[in-house]
């Protein structure tokens, strides 16, 4: 029992010291994505987004976490749980000059280049573990993890730390693709894609959404309301191998080779298409709740 503690302990640790690496070597390849530095996928809006302009799609997401969190105009101090590159922090920022953020992440070239991004707006990069914060308890009024929990397995420590450190009313705002079903469950197609997106984008596992929506409640989170916003999401992953394209083309005619992290990434963003064209198997979903009082 104890050695398979062990085991367990070594793999979580080698996934984060991958998961560093991948982000400090491939973050740069987000501009690709986007050039605001979002590294999340979009919400499609009819006649108000355009399935065509990924920017627009990637922002509209960080807006509908906004107004979940009820933030878009009263003063209110703001954490980003898993935050790269400040994107959605710098988004939220410039909509309301009310609010104050942090935001942590594990990669040294995020904290650097994300805090040169926000040098003229009230928000702050740290390098900090959302599983393990130095924060006082009852710090924040608001929560956001914006596809950054999957990296931990949405585990019950990632849930544990938000709810510790958020002010009692707070609430906590979690955008992420989650199974619908158990992992033993998948059919065969299912469960090679999802092994892949795993290993490439150096994410422990996902979640099911039930079993998620039990973590929530078992910490002491109240009002969880959860939305299926696969749909919403869908044009912006079908941006991915018009990206992946892209992005080959431009290596090819730059004198600097492919990197090794790019190329994991390239290959994961192609198993996260192939993941969410599995609908019965993967859905992506805005879950909102607030910390009891
Ligand atoms: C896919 S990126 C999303 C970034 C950002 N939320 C966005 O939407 O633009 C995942 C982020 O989670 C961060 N992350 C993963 N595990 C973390 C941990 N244990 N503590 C802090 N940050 C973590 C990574 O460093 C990365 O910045």
């Amino acid at each position: 029992m104890k050695s398979t503690a062990i085991t367990l302990q070594k793999s979580l640790e080698k996934n984060k010291i991958e998961m560093v690496d991948f982000y400090n070597e491939a973050t740069e390849d987000y501009e690709f994505w986007s050039k605001d530095y979002n590294m999340h996928f979009g919400y499609y809006i009819p006649f108000k987004t355009c399935v065509f302009k990924r920017d627009a799609m990637l922002n509209e997401m960080n807006n509908q976490v906004l107004n979940r969190l009820d933030i878009t105009k009263r003063k209110a101090f703001l954490i980003d749980l898993g935050c790269g590159m400040g994107g959605s922090m710098r988004y939220a920022l410039k909509k309301n000059k009310n609010l104050s953020a942090i935001g942590v992440t594990l990669s040294n070239f995020q904290v650097k280049k994300g805090n040169e991004l926000l040098k003229d707006l009230n928000g702050t990069i740290l390098k900090e573990d959302y599983n393990h914060t130095s924060f006082a308890s009852n710090t924040f009024d608001s929560a956001m993890a914006i596809e950054s929990f999957c990296h931990s397995g949405h585990s019950d420590q990632s849930v544990k730390e938000a709810f510790r450190i958020l002010k009692p009313k707070g609430k906590l705002v979690i955008a992420d693709a989650f199974l619908k079903k158990d992992e033993t469950q998948l059919c065969y197609g299912s469960r090679l894609a999802y092994q892949k997106l795993c290993n490439h984008w150096s994410l422990e596992r996902l979640e099911t959404i039930d079993n998620m929506v039990q973590k929530l409640k078992k910490q002491g989170f109240s009002d969880i309301h959860i939305e299926d916003a696969s749909f919403r999401v869908a044009p912006s992953v079908l941006h991915v191998p018009f990206a992946i394209i892209g992005f080959v083309i431009k290596g090819l005619f730059s004198s600097n080779p492919l990197k090794r992290e790019s190329l994991h990434n390239l290959k994961g963003s192609f198993y996260a298409l192939a993941s969410g064209l599995h609908m019965k198997s993967f859905g992506y979903y805005i879950i909102t709740c607030s910390k009891k009082t």
